[in-house]
């Protein structure tokens, strides 16, 4: 018998205040056409003045949790991608711990950018595999609105706020890829990358937060190869073929990254989930985010077969493969 990681709960949580391409043409030089085009986004979600990623991912777990039915107090790991935390320390994780009445087990945030979820839910997996966690809580939540740049449009048009999150239940299976639950994970990063798409401030250089800068062509190229070579890898690790997948959810960051990617993958543009259209890039938040929509407007069912990757700031990328 093999421990496996099983989704039993996912929820999602977004700002109420919408922002939509008119109202960003209204304080910077662009366009509706531009941004659709160039990103398939149409709208985001702002956090609220005084509005914390902490809040956010709280009630997206509270939202997982409700999903789940089970008592919070069972859940002994929670682990947060953020790249936005509400402090520098303590980590969000607690926070969110705290806000869920959950005194128990252990809680931690990772930091991978966008491709945070996909770190977390590994890290959470092999907690679960290793015997150290029963019941844990995957989050990503963001408040990337407070790190942009509001008068550079080559940044500013492409992020939102949001969160997303799972419960996973230690369970047995089989060992085949018919058991439920998370089937593999691949982690890759290169930090030799760090310039083409980071934050210009921090605590230990210039003691303030900082503002994200990107060369968002570079980022791209890589994107596209990096992604279809982390997909590659499970499917090669995992004998599972294109045509087996279910449901695509990639990293929401870019609607021409999403289809070069399922092209080159073979994936039917059918399976995959898009939600970059109503939420910009959330970072960590865009595939929990994704994951908890198409499960609850009925398009991920229990036994299908779910592809996530993502890649971010580094440069880290990764893949999981999950049988919902
Ligand atoms: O989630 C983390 C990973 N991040 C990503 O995956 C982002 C990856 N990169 C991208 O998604 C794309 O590179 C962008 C959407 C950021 C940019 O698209 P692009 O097709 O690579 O455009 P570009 O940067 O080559 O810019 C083309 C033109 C430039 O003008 P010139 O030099 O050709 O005259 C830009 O100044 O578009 C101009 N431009 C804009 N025009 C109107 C850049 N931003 C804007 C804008 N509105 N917001």
């Amino acid at each position: 018998m093999t421990l496996r990681s099983v989704v039993i709960g996912s929820g999602h949580y977004l700002p109420e205040k919408c922002m939509t391409n008119a109202e960003i043409t209204t304080f910077v030089d662009t366009s509706n056409e531009w941004i659709v085009e160039r990103t398939g986004i149409q709208q985001r979600y702002l956090a609220a003045d005084g509005e914390t990623t902490s809040m956010l991912a709280t009630k997206a777990a509270q939202a997982a949790i409700a999903d789940a039915g089970i008592d919070p107090t069972t859940i002994d790991l929670i682990v947060l991608a953020t790249a936005t935390p509400d402090y520098t320390f303590p980590s969000t994780a607690t926070q969110v711990q705290a806000a869920l009445g959950i005194h128990g087990g252990a809680a931690f945030d990772v930091q991978a950018v966008c491709s945070g979820f996909v770190y977390a839910l590994a890290t959470a997996d092999n907690f679960i595999k290793a015997g150290s966690a029963k019941r844990a809580l995957v989050i990503g939540a963001e408040t990337f609105s407070r790190l942009l740049d509001w008068t550079d449009r080559t940044t500013c048009v492409l992020f939102g706020d949001g969160a997303g999150a799972v419960v996973l239940d230690a369970q047995e299976g089989a060992g085949t890829n018919a058991d439920r639950g998370v089937l593999c994970t691949h982690l890759r990063s290169d930090g030799r990358h760090r310039d083409k798409l980071f934050v210009d401030g921090g605590p230990s250089t210039s003691m303030t937060t900082g503002h994200l800068r990107m060369e968002g062509k570079e980022v791209f190229r890589h994107a596209v190869a990096n992604l279809a070579e982390t997909v590659e890898e499970t499917f090669i690790k995992s004998g599972v073929s294109p045509d087996e997948i279910k449901w695509f959810v990639p990293h929401q960051a870019n609607r021409r990254i999403i289809d070069a990617t399922a092209k080159k993958l073979n994936i039917d543009p059918a399976r995959v989930v898009i939600t970059v259209d109503q939420h910009g890039n959330t970072s960590a938040a865009s595939i929990p985010l994704a994951l908890s929509v198409a499960r609850h407007d009925g398009r991920i069912e229990k036994g299908d077969l779910v592809l996530i990757e993502a890649m971010g700031g580094g440069f880290t990328w990764g893949s999981a493969l999950i049988r919902w």
